[in-house]
Formats: C-alpha cells, sequence, structure tokens
C-alpha cells in the first residue's frame, strides 16, 4: 500500500525546499553597482557630464533595477512601470526624507518647520489647485494673459527676431506670479525689474541642484540670487499679510498657505512655492510651442479647432479650454517628452524590487524622461504625436505617464499647470504665426530635477495672425 502521507509530505518539502531556495537566492541579492572607481565619488564624474544619458546606458548595462554610487549617494533606479508602486506607495519609502535635506539647502526652511508643515501645506496646495477649484484661477489668469498678449501684439515688429522661450518667461512669469502672490508682490511690471527678477529666477533655477549639494563657496552666483529672492519674498510676505482678507475666496494662493506658516520660514516657504510654480510649467510651455510650430500639419489642425473654439473673442473659460481637445493632447506630447530626469524616494526600510534588498538610504528613483522613451508604451516615442493621446481622457493621468510623480505626494500643482499651459499655447496659436528661424534648440541633459531647458536661445519672427 502506497504511503500516501509520506508521499504528501515528500512533495510539500519539495516545494517549500524551492520556494525557500529560490527567495533566498533573490532576496537580498546583491542590486547591480555601478561605482566606478573612485572610493566615495563612486561615478559621480561621468556621471555629472550627461546623467539622464548615463542611466540609460547603465539600464542597458545592468539591467532593469540597478544602484548607482554618486558622491557618497547610492541611487537605485528601478525602470520597469511594473515596479513604479515600490517608489510611489510603499510604506518603505520617504517623500519627506528625500526633499528635506535638499529644501533646507536650497530655501533655508528649518528641518523642524519641513515636518511640521509639508504635509499641511501640500494638501492645502492640492486643495486650492484641484479641478473643482480652478474655474475662478481660470478666469484670473486670462485675463492676465490677455493683457500681455495684448501688449506683445501691439509691439511685436514681424521683420525682427525675438528668443521665443524670453516671450513665454515675459508673459507666464509675470501672470503666475500675479495669480499666486497677488499684484505687485514681486515687482515685474516694469521692463527693468521684470529683468532683474528674471536673471536672478533663472541663475536660481538653473544652479538649483548644485545648491542642494555644494557648499556656497562654489556657487557664489547663486547664492546671491537666492539672497535676491529671498529678500522680494520678504516683500510678499509682508504685503499678502497686510491685505489678507476675510473670506477665503477672495485670498490669493498664498495667502491661503501662510496662516500655516511659522514666523521665521514664512519667506523660505514663498521662495519654494514660487520655484514649484513656475520652474517646469514655463518651459514646458516653451517645448509645446517649439514643437507645434514646427509641424505644420499639427499646427493648422490645433489652430482649427482654437479658432473655432474662440469665435466671436470669448475669453477663455474651463469650458472653453474642453472644447480644444487636440490642443491638450499637444500639450501632453510636449510633457511627456521633456519629463524630470529622475524622482526619488529615501528608502527607510529595506524593500525588496526583483529580488534585490535595497537598503535603508538608498534613494529609490525612477526616471519620468526615459519611462516616456520606452518603445513598449509609446510607439516611436521620439516622434511628437499628439495622436497617441486620443484615448486619454482628460482629467485622469494614466499609470506609466509620471512626470509628475506619483502617490501621497504627487505634484499638487498639476491640474493648474495643465489648465495654464493649455490656456497659454492656445492664446499663442490664436494670436500669432510664428516662425522658428533656427529650428528647435537643443534641450540641457544635465539636470534631473524638473523638465529641461533650451541648451540655445530660440530665434523666431511673430506676425499677429488675420483670421477671418
Ligand atoms: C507641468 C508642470 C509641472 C511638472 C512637470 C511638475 C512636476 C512635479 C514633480 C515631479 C514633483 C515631485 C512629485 C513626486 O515626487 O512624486 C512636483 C512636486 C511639486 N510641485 Fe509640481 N510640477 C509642475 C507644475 C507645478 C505647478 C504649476 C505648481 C504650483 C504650485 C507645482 C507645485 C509643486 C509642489 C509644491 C511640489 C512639492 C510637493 C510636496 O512637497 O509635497 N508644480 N512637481
Amino acid at each position: 500500500m502506497i504511503p500516501w502521507f509520506h508521499v504528501f509530505l515528500f512533495v510539500l518539502s519539495v516545494c517549500l525546499f524551492y520556494f525557500a531556495f529560490r527567495k533566498g537566492v533573490r532576496k537580498g541579492g546583491r542590486l547591480p553597482p555601478y561605482d566606478g572607481w573612485i572610493p566615495w565619488l563612486g561615478c559621480a564624474i561621468k556621471f555629472g557630464e550627461n546623467p539622464i544619458d548615463f542611466i540609460e546606458a547603465k539600464r542597458r548595462q545592468l539591467g532593469s533595477v540597478f544602484t548607482l554610487k554618486v558622491a557618497g549617494e547610492h541611487i537605485t533606479f528601478v525602470c520597469d512601470p511594473e515596479d513604479f508602486h515600490y517608489v510611489f506607495k510603499s510604506s518603505k519609502v520617504s517623500f519627506p526624507k528625500s526633499v528635506q535635506d535638499p529644501v533646507n539647502k536650497v530655501a533655508g526652511i528649518t528641518r523642524k518647520s519641513f515636518n511640521e508643515i509639508h504635509t499641511k501645506m501640500h494638501d492645502t496646495l492640492k486643495g486650492q489647485l484641484a479641478t473643482t477649484q480652478l474655474s475662478s484661477t481660470c478666469d484670473l489668469l486670462f485675463k492676465k494673459f490677455e493683457h500681455f498678449f495684448g501688449q506683445l501684439k501691439e509691439n511685436v515688429d514681424p521683420q525682427q527676431e525675438t528668443d521665443l522661450y524670453g516671450i513665454v518667461r515675459s508673459i507666464m512669469y509675470r501672470s503666475v506670479i500675479h495669480i499666486f502672490f497677488g499684484e505687485g508682490s514681486i515687482p515685474v511690471e516694469k521692463e527693468e525689474d521684470f529683468l532683474d527678477f528674471e536673471n536672478h529666477f533663472m541663475t536660481f533655477d538653473e544652479q538649483f541642484e548644485y545648491g542642494t549639494r555644494l557648499p556656497v563657496i562654489f556657487i557664489r552666483k547663486w547664492a546671491a540670487s537666492r539672497q535676491w529672492l529671498l529678500e522680494k519674498c520678504e516683500r510678499v510676505v509682508s504685503l499678502c499679510t497686510k491685505t489678507m482678507p476675510k473670506e477665503p475666496k477672495d485670498k490669493n494662493i498664498f495667502q491661503n498657505l501662510l496662516p500655516l506658516i511659522d514666523e521665521d520660514n514664512k519667506a523660505n516657504w514663498s521662495l519654494l512655492t514660487l520655484w514649484a510654480a513656475l520652474a517646469n510649467a514655463i518651459p514646458l510651455s516653451f517645448w509645446v510651442l517649439t514643437f507645434v510650430y514646427q509641424d505644420k500639419k499639427v499646427l493648422g489642425k490645433v489652430q482649427r479647432e482654437i479658432d473655432a473654439a474662440l469665435k466671436d473673442g470669448r475669453p477663455i473659460t474651463e469650458s472653453v479650454l474642453s472644447e480644444m481637445p487636440y490642443t491638450l493632447r499637444c500639450v501632453m506630447e510636449g510633457i511627456r517628452l521633456r519629463s524630470p530626469g529622475m524622482i526619488p524616494r529615501r528608502v527607510v526600510e529595506p524593500i525588496v524590487v526583483k529580488g534585490y534588498t535595497v537598503p535603508p538610504g538608498h534613494m529609490l528613483s525612477v526616471s519620468p524622461y526615459w519611462v516616456n522613451r520606452n518603445p513598449d508604451i509609446y510607439e516611436d516615442p521620439e516622434l511628437f504625436n499628439p495622436d497617441r493621446w486620443s484615448d486619454w481622457t482628460p482629467g485622469s493621468i494614466p499609470e506609466t505617464f509620471i512626470p509628475f510623480g506619483g502617490g501621497r505626494y504627487m505634484c499638487p500643482g498639476r491640474w493648474f499647470a495643465l489648465m495654464e499651459i493649455h490656456m497659454f499655447v492656445a492664446m499663442f496659436f490664436h494670436t500669432f504665426d510664428c516662425h522658428l528661424t533656427k529650428g528647435i534648440p537643443d534641450f540641457c541633459k544635465l539636470h534631473l530635477v524638473g523638465s529641461q531647458q533650451p541648451l540655445q536661445n530660440c530665434p523666431v519672427t511673430l506676425k499677429p495672425r488675420v483670421i477671418n
């Protein structure tokens, strides 16, 4: 007679052994590392030369989970979209712990203030910029844009070349500052004041990443611009406090955040909000314009759609924006092609990804820039093709589309950003014909934080459109 019980025990132990062995080999397996040959510095020098391309080169060499040792920091990249939930959803990683030191270095927000206020700030801002709250902000923004587009139309000389990125900055910086902090909070109306602001903000933004890592002695120009901006932010705080309305609906965006912040850090949080509101949305608006103006077929379709939606010169409201879905697809496509190089989370407990144990202290990171070039997700990924968004439902963000980050601390400004870029480019395409005399500029691959900046000026000639 067959001893069934023994057979059962035997099979069970084989299975258990197999699974235990398999797990044992993989769990705790050493992460494919790339540390270069210099102690502590690791691959910092090679990485620093072109961090964006370096990430992809190492993915090809080491696989979809790998660690780069960069100047004392261990950055572990996960490249398979199936693994993104480890970065965005796991309780073993922390968003605040990945940003509190950089935020302290660049904006001077103390650790204590950051830990006490950060989540409240995030949630309040998210609430204010949520889709359901955007209608009045949208109307206000339209009035601002209308004013500046009117000025530009009057002064533009169709024979004269001008820098397209400079034009985008001049309209958007001024309008967004007004919306977030109130009229006159940072003086930018007069040309000389604007140029001062632009110069300091661009220096601050360009060297933002160095500011998070290098001692001030190596980045004196950046430190001077930060100081200049902080002084303006002191003024923002003072004006916003003095003019604080009683009703929340009458407050500007920063006035709604002010009561949350401790006295000593108000200007610092204001600087951080200012940077977050301008740093990505403005270059992305620029890129969308360049992609569309360079593609006559797309431009024709966009202009027909916008001309129909804006017939009789009606103002742009949320509902009018919804009549321009193709233009919004162009915005999504522009964001796809110029997405941040890296989004990190600090590992606080060992976390197993594809069988590898990522230890506490590592920065578990994803690269939106490279996900958006994954041919399994986007056919012919380098092509600007708004039609790939035809099945997308506005108001939703696809799971693999992560330029705004993900999880609990996903960008709280994402709906405002989409709305402002959509409105801005629609008004631009409606108002001007634009010829890019040297084509689309190259973009800078030196930075991982945020959207890429153009490497050269973008000379254009602008001609006000005559619409029949
Ligand atoms: C298309 C433009 C924008 C892009 C691509 C973008 C992208 C991002 C990303 C990737 C993050 C980090 C999220 C994460 O780690 O999961 C972030 C955070 C943030 N964004 Fe945006 N952003 C944009 C526009 C804006 C705008 C217009 C605002 C307006 C205030 C804003 C406010 C913020 C803030 C305050 C945070 C930090 C959140 C926190 O500390 O909890 N962003 N953004």
